[in-house]
């Protein structure tokens, strides 16, 4: 579906904004959805106080229903997580998400990003590799899954000019 008929379809258009202190508990509730591990919803409020931490949302509508949040030091930031909601993955609007991101990231002084893949995520591995990011590194059994498997983890690497 294209255009007008897409954005009715699915609710609105993708709009992709600074996300606020009251968007914690719905950022808590994604996260929670999407990793193993998830961060509270006090975790998020403190990334949403701090200077150095850059948290965008993704809306549809009325709906929150993606993040990506990254911290910065100096001229270096890190992406520490990114996620759409399960229900609204595979339409690509993680691309606009994290390109919107990097860009407010080189608003800030920004020069070079890291973040930490795992392996065998090939959707956010794609979607790293189509925004300019290269693999720089390895870490063998990085992640150790709830089950007691352990999974490795890529290192990968934007400059932004
Ligand atoms: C990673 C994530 C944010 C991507 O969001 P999305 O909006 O669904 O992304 P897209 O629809 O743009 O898909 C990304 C790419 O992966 C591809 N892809 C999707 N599912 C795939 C699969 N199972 N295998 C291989 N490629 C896949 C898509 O085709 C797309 O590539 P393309 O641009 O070449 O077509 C989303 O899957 C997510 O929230 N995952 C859980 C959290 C997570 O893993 N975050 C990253 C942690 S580092």
């Amino acid at each position: 579906m294209m255009g007008w008929l897409s954005d009715w379809w699915s609710g609105g258009s993708p709009v992709v904004e600074p996300a606020a202190l009251r968007d914690a508990a719905r950022l808590a509730q994604l996260h929670g959805a999407s990793f193993h591990r998830g961060w509270g919803e006090a975790e998020f409020e403190g990334m949403l106080s701090e200077r150095n931490t850059l948290v965008h949302r993704l809306k549809l509508g009325r709906k929150v229903i993606g993040f990506a949040v990254s911290r910065m030091g100096a001229d270096e930031a890190e992406i520490l997580s990114i996620a759409v909601d399960a229900a609204y993955r595979g339409r690509g609007l993680s691309r606009n998400l994290l390109l919107i991101h990097l860009g407010h990231l080189a608003g800030r002084g920004i020069r070079t990003i890291f973040l930490e893949v795992e392996e065998n995520n090939a959707p956010a591995r794609r979607l790293y590799e189509r925004t300019g990011f290269g693999v720089v590194g390895r870490r063998e059994r990085y992640y150790k899954q709830p089950g007691g498997e352990q999974l490795n983890a890529l290192l990968m690497r934007r400059d932004l000019s």
